[in-house]
């Protein structure tokens, strides 16, 4: 299977389905990782392991349907099967997202349904939730809203902060992620349950 990552940050999911990919744990092999963010570090590691990589600045588009179109361009290019959204920090129209609904995925920093949206770690704090975690669903029209392919699970203690709750939850995103993808990429429709408890 072609795989291609989108980032707009650090890459450190991306750094981990690579990693998998390379193992041959996951069926798969990276075709390109995609960034909107020229700054994004993700896209100088992905060019240190000589993966395709290709910037796309939303800034450049005057409007969303502009870029996702520029965007769509890019990934017909590469011919993904598979494409993971690993810290991309865009909202997609839904024209986009019906072109590749069925073959995207994405990482939510929260046990959706819980917490659709941006800060879902310091949200957790104020809503005392005592378990927190990550979900890895598929992408569809609605934000945050697929269905759900594999979720892990972390504790909420009173110490925490958002950062050091972020800390954890990114912990169980690294071991999530790959073993969602190798079992998307077999074909197989995942349903993963992972303990960080
Ligand atoms: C992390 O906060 C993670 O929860 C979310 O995107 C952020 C950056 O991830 N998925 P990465 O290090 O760029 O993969």
């Amino acid at each position: 299977k072609r795989v291609a990552i989108l980032i707009s940050g650090g890459g450190s999911n991306m750094l981990r389905l690579v990693d998998e990919m390379r193992a041959g744990v996951i069926d798969a092999q990276p075709v390109l990782v995609l960034s909107n963010k020229a700054s994004a570090g993700g896209i100088a590691k992905a060019d240190a392991l000589g993966i395709p990589t290709r910037v796309l600045p939303h800034t450049d588009y005057t409007s969303r349907e502009d870029f996702d179109a520029a965007l769509h361009d890019e990934l017909l290019a590469a011919k993904p099967d598979v494409i993971c959204l690993a810290g991309f920090m865009r909202i997609l129209t839904p024209e986009f997202t019906a072109k590749w609904e069925g073959r995207m995925i994405n990482i939510h920093p929260s046990l959706l349904p819980l917490f659709r949206g941006l800060h879902t770690h310091r949200r957790a704090i104020e809503a005392g939730v005592a378990v927190h975690g990550c979900t890895v669903h598929g992408v569809t029209a609605e934000l945050d809203d697929g269905p759900i392919y594999g979720q892990a699970v972390v504790p909420v203690t009173a110490d925490d902060t958002p950062d050091t709750l972020a800390d954890k939850v990114l912990v169980q995103e690294h071991r999530l992620y790959p073993a969602v993808l190798a079992k998307f990429c077999d074909d197989e429709t995942p349903r993963v349950a992972m303990t960080g408890l």
